[in-house]
């Protein structure tokens, strides 16, 4: 219930995350009914501050537009999850949850993207079989970075600074 109590504390942020993309029309419309919902889930009580947000730290360092829409498509799942339990007589209840799912379905698969990773820090790089997949795919992998200007420019300047040293 803590957890679930400090989750609403920041769930307004999130929002104001989305208004960026999303529409701030409605987000000005769900800021009442967040207001209701922090009164359900008692997220005005002083353990709210415990340990620092849950979310909205993590967030910060998720800059790029896509990158941060892969996370918030996480944490949307999990605002659902939470909010599957809620009691959805409730006007706000419904409509929050509603815009959750709206949101969620303009949102890539962060779950799917957060499994492509997984499954990389599987792989055996000292297998030679996945040595020789590797080494045959390099060429086409540094051409995908060179696609995306702004990645390719920071592992540049990343080598650069190991350079210096
Ligand atoms: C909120 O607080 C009230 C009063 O202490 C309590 O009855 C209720 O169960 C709490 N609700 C939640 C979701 O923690
Ligand atoms: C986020 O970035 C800041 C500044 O680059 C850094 O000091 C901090 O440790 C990072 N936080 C996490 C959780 O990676």
């Amino acid at each position: 219930m803590t957890s679930q109590t400090c989750s609403l504390f920041v769930l307004s942020i999130i929002m104001v995350y989305f208004g960026s993309f999303g529409n701030s029309l409605i987000l000005a419309n769900l800021q009442n009914d967040i207001y209701d919902l922090k009164a359900d889930f008692n997220a005005s009580l002083s353990d709210v501050a415990d340990g620092g947000p849950i979310f909205t730290e993590k967030l910060k360092n998720w800059t790029e537009r896509n990158e941060k829409r892969i996370i918030l498509s996480q944490i949307v799942s999990m605002y659902l999850e939470m909010l599957e339990n809620a009691d959805k007589s409730k006007a706000h209840v419904r409509r929050i949850s509603e815009e959750l799912f709206t949101l969620k379905r303009s949102l890539p698969d962060g779950l799917k993207k957060l499994k492509d990773l997984m499954d990389l820090t599987k792989l055996q790089m000292s297998d030679l079989k996945i040595q020789r997949k590797a080494v045959n795919e390099l060429f086409s992998v540094l051409q995908t970075l060179v696609e995306t200007p702004t990645s390719f420019k920071r592992k540049r300047s990343q080598s650069q600074r190991r350079c210096n040293c």
